[in-house]
């Protein structure tokens, strides 16, 4: 059964200008009605909403397909999808996801639905009689899902959405979260899709990049995401054999670093790849901050340390340092073939938990099973590279620097 915006009450705030949350009209937005299968498990729930929050990432489109197709194919179940993440939420705007909407979206970056990584319904600022102010709209928010007559909301993103999800579902939503994320820092899962496509595409990069560091002896710095894990930066750096790996769970010395760069050149090797997270800072300093997004769950946007560090390594070295940021590439493209398969899991299962009514709940990876835990635990902690990770045991005995201080 499709639900109807035009019966969706329209309210007045007196005094209160610009866009209103409560004054914009729900979108148009009626599903087919769907078929319910007659055999199998009886579907808990009639209509599914869904919304990308956070930065974009490869595989958003495939969830999205999975789900959707799941609901309605298998189950019988409308599906939605809310515009721009929280943004559409607050603002009501929303559409019908019906087959033809998810069909050639696998293999398609970035999402359909769009995304926003600065909207927080609980902390909203917004123009109150001609004067900014923070409001908490979660309460419209809640009562547009039921308005919509959405008995389940799929939150795909990352910390911050994840975040606010478990916000709605202490406030008796019914929701259930999609762990995605270039940097892959959630505790909770294994791996989050869209960060197999970012090593893949920062690996073709460092390959493109090593030419010409040869070609022209030069040291090259490329600067990774990742905000405040290295894990991006990691497996990328290993894979595009960069000599040195700088990430912040790892503190670097700049001596350390400036030292071997010139011991490779002494050693007649004429160029070197310097791979640095974000997120690095040196021993006893901090991250290099690029701005800050008011509004946004956080604030700050990393970058700079690779200018930082090409002007400090060719001052100190004598040798030409140049600095080359990825920055959103990373994030474009279309998903690997592990990202597409991990997000379709992922929408699947996802879907199976919506119908059986398991709601509160985060899908994740563990090993190689799609499981699911509770949707605080996929928020808990953030998750770092450990220092005794395999990987960096491994760069370590192939001759990779990390740029530690020397003992002694
Ligand atoms: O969390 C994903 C991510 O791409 C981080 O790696 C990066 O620090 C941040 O988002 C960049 O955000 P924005 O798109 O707002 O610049």
């Amino acid at each position: 059964m499709a639900a109807k915006s035009k019966g969706t009450t329209k309210r007045k705030k007196d005094g209160v200008s610009g866009p209103t949350p409560g004054d914009i009209k729900a979108a148009e937005c009626s599903a087919d009605p769907v078929p319910v299968p007659k055999k199998g498990v009886r579907p808990k729930i009639r209509r599914l909403a869904m919304l990308t929050g956070g930065g974009d990432c490869p595989g958003l489109n495939a969830v999205l397909r999975a789900v959707t197709k799941t609901c309605i194919h298998k189950y019988g179940v409308a599906c939605y999808g809310v515009e721009e993440g929280f943004h559409g939420l607050i603002y009501r705007r929303a559409q019908a996801l019906r087959m033809e909407d998810v069909s050639g979206i696998l293999t398609l970056g970035g999402t359909i639905l769009g995304s926003s990584n600065k909207d927080n319904p609980f902390s909203h600022t917004m123009l109150i009689n001609g004067k900014t102010q923070t409001v908490d709209l979660s309460g419209e928010c809640v009562e547009y899902i039921r308005q919509m007559g959405w008995d389940c909301l799929v939150a795909i993103g990352g910390d911050g959405t994840l975040a606010m999800a478990a916000q709605f579902a202490k406030k008796g939503v019914p929701i259930i979260g999609v762990p995605k994320t270039i940097d892959n820092d959630l505790s909770a899962t294994d791996y989050t899709f869209g960060f197999h496509t970012a090593v893949q595409t920062a690996v073709e990069a460092i390959d493109k990049l090593h030419t010409t560091a040869m070609s022209h002896h030069r040291v090259m710095i490329v600067e990774m995401m990742g905000r405040y894990t290295g894990h991006l930066a990691l497996e990328a750096g290993v894979a595009g054999g960069g000599d040195i790996i700088l990430i912040p769970e790892i503190p670097y010395d700049i001596d350390a670093v400036c030292k071997e760069v010139v011991r490779r050149s002494r050693a007649g090797k004429r160029f070197s790849i310097v791979v640095v997270a974000e997120g690095a800072k040196p021993v006893g300093g901090d991250v290099t901050v690029a701005k800050m997004i008011e509004g946004s769950h956080d604030p700050v946007r990393l970058g700079g340390i690779a200018h930082l560090l090409a002007d400090q390594i060719s001052r100190r070295t004598h040798l030409e340092a140049r600095a080359t940021v990825l920055g959103h590439l990373q994030r474009g493209g279309t998903p690997t073939a592990v990202d597409r398969i991990l997000s379709t899991k992922y929408g699947y299962h996802a879907a199976e938990l919506a119908v059986r009514g398991r709601f509160g709940r985060m899908v994740a990876l563990h090993g190689n099973e799609i499981v699911d835990v509770p949707l605080e635990k996929g928020i808990q902690k953030l998750k770092q590279v450990p220092v005794d990770d395999p990987l960096i045991a491994a760069a370590r005995a192939v001759g990779t620097c990390f740029g530690e201080p020397e003992e002694g």
